[in-house]
C-alpha cells in the first residue's frame, strides 16, 4: 500500500483511504486495458468480449466474499447475459481465492467492483460512440441510477468500516482485487508485464 494511503487511513474517511490505496493500480487499468483505448466498432467489441471474459472468472471468484458485504453480486448475470450473445461462457472460476477472512475485507472488494460501473458509464459512451450497436448489458449497469447507487454504497461503506484496522483490512483487499484482477490480464496476454 503506498504511503499515502497510510495517512488516509488515518484521515478517518474510508473512501479516501481506499481511493488512495488503489489509485495506482487503477491508473494501470486506465491506461493499458485494449477496451479504455480507442478502436473502431469491430475492434471495440472484440476488445469487450475478451474484457468481459476475463472479469467473469475475477467476479465468479469474487462472489463468495461479495455475499459477506451485501454489494456487487448482481454485476454477473448482465456479464453473463453479454458472452452468451457472443456464444462465449468467460473464463471459469476457481484460478485465485480472495484472502478474506473479515467482513470489512468483503468491504474492500465491494469497493472495487461496485467502483467499476463508473468506469463502466465512460466505456459504454465510447462504444457507442465508436458504432458498437449490440447490448452492452454489463456496461450499461444501472444507467442513469448509477450515480445514485454509488452514493448509497459509499453511505453504507463509511457506516461499515469506522475502526482503522477494518479500513486498513478494507484497503488491503481492494488493492487484491485490483491486483488479482491485473495479473489475469497479464495472464491471457491482454496487457503487458509493466515489471
Ligand atoms: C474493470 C476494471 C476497472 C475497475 C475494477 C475500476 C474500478 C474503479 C473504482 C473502484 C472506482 C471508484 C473510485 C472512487 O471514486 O473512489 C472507479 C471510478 C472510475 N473509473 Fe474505473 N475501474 C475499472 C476500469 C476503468 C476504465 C478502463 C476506465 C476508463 C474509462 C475507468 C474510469 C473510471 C472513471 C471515469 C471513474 C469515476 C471517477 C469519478 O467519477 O470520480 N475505469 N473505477
Amino acid at each position: 500500500m503506498p504511503n499515502d494511503a497510510i495517512g488516509a487511513i488515518a484521515s478517518g474517511d474510508p473512501v479516501l483511504a481506499l481511493r488512495s490505496a488503489t489509485q495506482a493500480l487503477h491508473a494501470q487499468l486506465d491506461s493499458q486495458l485494449p477496451l479504455a483505448q480507442p478502436a473502431d466498432a469491430t475492434q471495440s467489441l472484440h476488445h469487450y468480449h475478451a474484457h468481459l471474459s476475463v472479469l467473469h472468472g475475477w467476479l465468479s471468484d469474487l462472489m463468495p466474499a461479495l455475499q459477506r458485504a451485501g454489494w456487487g453480486q448482481d454485476l454477473l448475470e448482465p456479464l453473463r447475459a453479454d458472452l452468451a450473445d457472443a456464444g462465449l461462457a468467460g473464463e471459469p472460476a476457481g484460478q485465485a481465492r480472495p484472502p478474506v477472512q473479515t467482513e470489512a475485507a468483503a468491504w474492500g472488494l465491494a469497493y472495487v467492483v461496485e467502483g467499476s460501473q463508473l468506469g463502466g458509464r465512460v466505456l459504454h459512451q465510447r462504444l457507442r460512440s465508436a458504432g458498437v450497436r449490440v447490448p452492452l448489458r454489463y456496461l450499461e449497469g444501472r444507467g442513469a441510477g448509477t450515480a445514485a447507487h454509488w452514493k448509497g454504497f459509499l453511505q453504507s461503506l463509511r457506516a461499515a468500516l469506522v475502526e482503522p484496522a477494518d479500513v486498513a483490512a478494507a484497503s488491503a483487499a481492494a488493492c487484491w482485487a485490483f491486483e488479482d484482477l491485473l495479473a489475469r490480464f497479464r495472464r491471457s496476454g491482454w496487457i503487458q508485464d509493466a515489471r
